[in-house]
């Protein structure tokens, strides 16, 4: 994963990796139904698990854009899991192909990089390493 990703929190930055590696299969799998949707399968469950990590972290800090971020985490549980109960139409294939995983990347570069340096600013006020 780019650098310009990497939100230095250990886990989160570890659950991104694997989720991108996800993706990644999934494009090259766009041919082949029965391993597609076994990936897809498998990136829902690995999206909802980190979301769900994120926002309990979230809760902790009282962090004040939790409703903001977490509709963001929604849209992208959307999207993803609606490929699920449909065909794929060429526009599906089209954006998969190009670029699978922009949702995904768009928020870490907006929402989850801006809770990393709010997780960081209080992690030194209450003395938390
Ligand atoms: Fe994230
Ligand atoms: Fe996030």
């Amino acid at each position: 994963m780019d650098s310009k990703y990497i939100l230095n929190i250990t886990e989160l930055d570890s659950q991104h990796e694997e989720i991108e590696t996800i993706f990644i299969a999934l494009q090259a799998a766009i041919d082949d139904k029965e391993r597609w949707h076994a990936l897809l399968e498998n990136l829902c469950e690995k999206l909802k698990f980190h979301f769900y990590a994120e926002e309990s972290i979230m809760r902790v800090f009282a962090y004040p854009e939790y409703q903001e971020h977490r509709k963001s985490h929604l849209e992208i549980l959307k999207t993803v899991e609606g490929y699920r109960n449909r065909d794929l139409t060429e526009a599906d294939v089209a954006m998969l192909r190009d670029h699978p995983m922009q949702l995904f990347l768009e928020q870490i570069l907006t929402q989850d990089l801006r809770f990393a340096a709010f997780l960081n600013r209080n992690k030194e006020r209450l003395g938390i390493q």
